[in-house]
């Protein structure tokens, strides 16, 4: 059972953050989408839909005579995600927590984006997903194997403060390397055909990559300060550091690695 709160909380900032979020790395879980052959007149759950972004464009892709269901644990962030949905009819917002009780069945695909990171029962959540499949259906998930974060020229403090995000996700039952563990979880849940596909974006000062990544570290930085992840003083040193470093037209931030993972329901029922 989950009774833990959203890690990152859940109030207008974190909303706006998801969606321009999303729209960093739309193209990266629409091509895995498509490759998998979600289209026209499919069914489709957003399992952790948070405000709704991914569901505006599975809605889009599934058209009318498909359905696009979400399904949501946070009761604000699902009435937000129902109201910009009000007016399609093929489009269905559902609390629903997808570590317990009842969720819906059926779909072609169910996909779940940045999500299992923060649950502690990977596998038992896969399973219920699984559960949410017909026949021949795939699950999508697209989360974290952390590796690869960092920042050129180096940015004082930016390690550290990347270690005390992993171990804040990890204190709270989660696992910013969640993406690596999904072979075995769904092959004991009974997914084949899995398949591997990772992201990562680069950019300089302004860029989206680096916008994205310095945004997160600003707006979050305080709760693993408070939650005695990370020293004060160094959290202190980091934040000019970083602000000097995006004076620097040069400088480069890769993001950490993010990993498509699918797989197919190959036993029936
Ligand atoms: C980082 S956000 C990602 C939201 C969305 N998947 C996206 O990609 O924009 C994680 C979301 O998962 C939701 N969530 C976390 N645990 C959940 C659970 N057990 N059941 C349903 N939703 C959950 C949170 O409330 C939050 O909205």
């Amino acid at each position: 059972m989950s009774t833990s709160p959203y890690l990152l909380g859940h109030h207008e900032a974190e909303w706006r953050r998801l969606e321009d979020q999303h729209a960093l790395w739309r193209d990266t879980i629409l091509a895995d989408l498509r490759s998998l052959g979600l289209g026209e007149g499919m069914r489709v759950l957003d399992a952790g839909c948070g405000v709704g972004s991914l569901l505006a464009d599975l809605a889009v892709l599934v058209g009318p005579t498909g359905e696009a269901v979400g399904v949501e644990r946070d009761v604000e962030a699902a009435s937000v995600a129902r109201a910009r949905f009000a007016e399609a009819g093929h489009v269905r917002v559902i609390g629903g927590d997808l570590t317990e009780g009842p969720l819906p069945g059926g779909f072609d695909v169910v996909v779940s984006r940045w999500v299992l990171s923060f649950l502690p029962d990977v596998e038992g959540v896969v399973h219920r997903l699984a559960g949410c499949l017909a026949p021949g259906g795939a699950l999508l998930v697209q989360d974290y194997d952390h590796d690869g974060v960092n920042v050129f020229p180096a940015v004082e403090g930016f390690s550290e403060v990347i270690e005390a995000f992993r171990a804040a996700y990890r204190d709270s039952g989660g696992d910013l390397y969640v993406a690596t563990r999904l072979p075995r979880v769904y092959a004991a849940c009974g997914l084949g055909d899995v398949a591997l596909q990772p992201h990562a974006k680069a950019s300089t000062p302004g860029g989206g990559a680096w916008t994205w990544v310095a945004r997160f570290l600003r707006e979050h930085l305080h709760e693993v300060v408070a939650s005695g992840h990370l020293d004060e003083a160094v959290a202190e040193r980091f934040l000019p550091a970083l602000a000097a470093a995006e004076a620097d037209p040069g400088a480069v931030l890769v993001t950490p690695m993010v990993v498509s993972v699918s797989g197919r329901l190959t036993r029936s029922g």
